[in-house]
């Protein structure tokens, strides 16, 4: 009795070779592939092929000569040919092969030879008379699993291969004619498929099989699904008082006449888990509040029945065993949960995929339970939020997928809750209240219509957050400071607005390397639309263009940098100098033509007087002089050396001289500052206008003598030009100069000339001036 025993019973399965064989040889790049092209021999082969498919051709025989070449192949899938007859010795030189296929052929002999290396060998529905089992099988110490066919089975076929130790033998059975009882249970192995044709010695197969292995598997080969509601009784009751402990029954539907009266004994058993999948129970000659009770009195501790079609379920009294109950995928509805019952030992119960409605309800049912697991998924559930929510201290795990929750649900959950699926439903937001799921680690809210991540100030030990496909455009960061503890999120497929709110976000995925799922694929850019399609990992949002203050920062340091070198030329070339310089020279240039218009003073010979200090004598030969005096001699200069009249005192001289001069030139200099000005100084106050001041050097205004108000002020007023030290600069000194102190003497001249000559030609008056001066001085 200690071995748990497990029968399932597949009906209207057709077993294909993956369900039950090993894998093939992983060496797909040697693999050949023959399948399906119409063969009526075996082809030249690769040298190099390992694996080798020629099923579902029209082989009828396979030679030694056929697999000389291949002598590394590994596996050989021969079957749906035509192969009647074969000699295994003609895989003598395939030394390597493991795995042989030859199920789905019209087999009758086969000729024995050991091929030690041999795992997997099927003969499966084939037309064999008895089980073609020789001796040199029992030399085959690795195989492991088997497929045979046979319309007699009888106990001296199996006896070759009692001693070998198997992992799986398949019955493939078109037909069975005879089988001598006691002839299954000679073999020894784990699990034990037979496909057979309905009722065919079922009872008799059942029962040996049983006998034989762990696990029994039997299905119904041909398309009859139909079973009498009181077969599927006597299964029952037969297995029940069996050894085993697990039942399954698959793709089966039981209907007809049932006699069912309460006689069915469910004492005396060791049944664990009862298994019923794809089942459809059309039973209507009994009350249907029997059927409910079938199964559910057989109180075992785990139960299954799913894909049923089962409108509801009923409970007798007081059920004690049940730990788990999986009623997915029928049509249950809230009346699941009117009666109250007492399931004190359950754990889980799934409910997956039937029409519930009404979450406090199964709350209050779950109140009863000692759940821990709860699958509630694809349902119609909703939560009212005035309803109460009783659930037991227990529950940990629980599934709301798929149905109609909107952010109200979360009034309603268990308090201990550690791991909660809620994808697929209507919320829009976690409420920020919710403060009672302190245990919750794992959280799906995937494909709702959340705006923002949750903040889980509240939920502390939060872990896994799974919120992919929403409606969230930039995650705020407030859910990365209040939930330090996620190690795992998946925000992916949401509609991410690209800009700068959502830079961090971007930049959270650099910081922790592995949290982000499906990074970077499943995060796009949706807005702006420039940007609609680019993975946020490619999105380039720089510091400088997203912080304000760093912004402002960098321009004013650019300007500074672009400001310097301007700076730097603005006192390397004394470019102010140049500006008053050109001022003057426009103010000038101004007044010149001012001066033009007005009426000229009589009496005018020369452009300029010249007044310098004896100490300056040298620049004003060499440099003024001959820079203000032309060769053609157009322009005039009074000098006091040349033009003084010795036998007047200098005061009378020099105001003889400015009366005739156009403008008056004051090299300043300190000296003559000192010795010359003093002369100058009242006639100043009247004439500024015909005054230039030349500055030849700085002349510091402590220097200058206080009663010298007037020199002070047009110094004070920069009324003066400056002899500039750097030679280049001279040009526009020059200019600005000649330009002060230009003035059409022709006037002056004619009325000279009128004095003195009554004709005098228009093209010589350049030598006339010489004349006139010499006349008029
Ligand atoms: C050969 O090809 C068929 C389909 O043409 C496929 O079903 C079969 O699995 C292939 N065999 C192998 C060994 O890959
Ligand atoms: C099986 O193997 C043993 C020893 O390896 C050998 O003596 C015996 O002849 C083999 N039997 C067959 C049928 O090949
Ligand atoms: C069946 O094989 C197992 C090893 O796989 C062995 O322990 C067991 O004793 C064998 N049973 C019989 C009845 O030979
Ligand atoms: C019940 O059966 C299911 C499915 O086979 C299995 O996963 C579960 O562990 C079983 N539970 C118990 C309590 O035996
Ligand atoms: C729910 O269970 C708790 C503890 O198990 C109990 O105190 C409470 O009365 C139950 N509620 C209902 C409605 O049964
Ligand atoms: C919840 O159920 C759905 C399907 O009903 C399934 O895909 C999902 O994996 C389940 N979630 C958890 C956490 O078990």
């Amino acid at each position: 009795m200690g071995l748990i025993r497990k029968i399932y019973i597949f009906c209207n399965i057709v077993m294909s070779v993956e369900g039950w064989a090993p894998k093939l040889p992983e060496e797909k790049e040697m693999t050949t592939n023959y399948s399906g092209m119409s063969l009526r021999k075996v082809p030249t082969l690769a040298p190099a092929t390992i694996t080798l498919d020629l099923s579902h051709n029209f082989l009828f025989q396979l030679q030694n000569s056929d697999f000389l070449s291949v002598s590394k192949l590994k596996a050989l899938i021969a079957s749906h040919n035509r192969i009647q007859q074969l000699d295994i010795k003609i895989f003598e030189f395939n030394k390597e092969l493991r795995y042989l296929d030859l199920s789905h052929n019209r087999l009758k002999v086969v000729t024995w030879y050991s091929l030690t290396a041999l795992r997997h060998l099927d003969l499966s529905f084939n037309d064999f008379e008895t089980v073609p089992i020789g001796e040199e099988i029992g030399n085959m110490t690795q195989l492991e699993t088997l497929g045979l066919s046979g319309a007699k089975i009888q106990k001296s076929d199996f006896q070759k291969i009692a001693h070998l130790y198997l992992n799986t033998v398949f019955f493939g059975l078109r037909s069975l004619s005879h089988y001598e009882e006691g002839s299954l249970p000679l073999l020894n192995t784990t699990k034990l498929h037979i496909i057979l044709p309905m009722n065919i010695h079922f009872w008799v197969l059942l029962r040996d099989g049983l006998k034989t292995s762990r696990i029994l598997q039997m299905t119904n080969i041909d398309g009859k699904i139909d079973v009498p509601g009181n077969d599927l009784l006597l299964i029952f009751q037969f297995v029940w008082h069996t050894s085993v402990e697990y039942f399954q029954i698959q793709e089966m539907t039981f209907g007809g006449q049932v006699y069912l009266d309460n006689s069915f004994d469910y004492t005396n058993t060791v049944m664990r888990t009862v298994r019923l999948e794809h089942v459809h129970l059309r039973v209507f000659s009994i009350p249907q509040d029997t059927i409910y009770l079938l199964f559910t009195r057989m109180d075992i501790e785990n139960l299954t029945l799913s894909d049923a079609k089962m409108p509801h379920m009923l409970f007798p009294n007081s059920p004690k065993s049940f730990r788990y109950l999986n009623f997915a995928n029928n049509i249950l509805t809230d009346e699941l949960f009117k009666n109250p019952i007492q399931l004190p030992y359950l754990n889980t119960l799934i409910l997956k995929g039937n029409k519930l409605e009404t979450l406090s309800l199964v709350s209050c049912f779950a109140n009863h339970t000692a759940l821990m697991y709860l699958d509630l998924s694809q349902n119609l559930l909703q939560h009212i939020n005035d309803e109460n929510c009783l659930w037991p201290e227990t529950l940990v795990h629980m599934n709301l997928s798929s149905n109609k929750f909107a952010d109200s649900v979360f009034r309603c959950l268990p308090r201990n809750i550690q791991i909660l699926d809620l994808n697929y439903n209507n919320i829009q937001s976690v409420p920020k209240e919710i403060t009672h799921l302190k245990s919750l680690r794992e959280l799906n809210i995937a494909v709702n219509f959340l705006t923002d991540l949750p903040e889980c100030s509240h939920l502390r030990k939060l872990s896994v957050l799974n919120i992919e496909m929403n409606l969230i455009l930039s995650p705020s960061l407030e859910f990365f400071q209040s939930c330090q503890e996620v190690k795992t999120l998946n925000a992916g497929k949401n509609p991410f607005r690209c800009t700068c709110e959502l830079r961090n976000f971007i930049q959270l995925e650099k910081y922790s390397k592995g949290m982000m799922v499906g990074w970077p694929d499943s995060y796009i850019c949706e807005y702006p639309l420039n940007l609609k399609g680019t993975l946020l990992k490619d999105v380039y949002l720089s510091e400088l263009s997203c912080n304000t203050a760093l912004l402002i920062v960098t321009i004013v340091v650019l300007l500074l940098i672009l400001m310097m070198p301007v700076a730097v030329c603005f006192l390397r070339f004394d470019v102010p100098w140049y500006f008053r310089m050109l001022g003057q020279l426009m103010q000038t240039w101004h007044r010149a033509r001012k001066a033009a218009q007005e009426q000229p003073r009589r009496n005018i010979q020369f452009h300029a007087f010249i007044s310098y200090s004896a100490h300056d004598s040298l620049w004003v030969k060499n440099e003024l002089v001959p820079n203000l005096e032309k060769e053609d001699g157009s322009v005039l200069i009074c000098l006091c050396e040349r033009n003084f009249d010795p036998g007047k005192s200098i005061t009378e001289n020099i105001i003889n001289c400015i009366e005739k001069s156009y403008k008056s030139i004051f090299v300043l200099s300190p000296n003559f500052v000192q010795s010359e000005w003093c002369h100058y100084e009242l006639y100043c106050h009247e004439n500024s206008d015909h005054i230039i001041l030349l500055l030849l050097e700085p002349i510091p205004l402590y220097c200058i003598p206080t009663h010298f108000h007037r020199l002070k002020a047009l110094l004070e007023k920069k009324a003066y030009l400056e002899w500039p030290k750097d030679r280049r600069k001279c040009g526009l000194f020059w200019a600005n100069l000649r330009i002060a102190i230009s003035a059409n003497l022709t006037d002056i001249r004619e009325m000279c000339e009128l004095q003195t000559f009554t004709e005098l030609s228009e093209e010589s008056r350049g030598s006339a001036v010489s004349l006139i001066r010499t006349e008029c001085v």
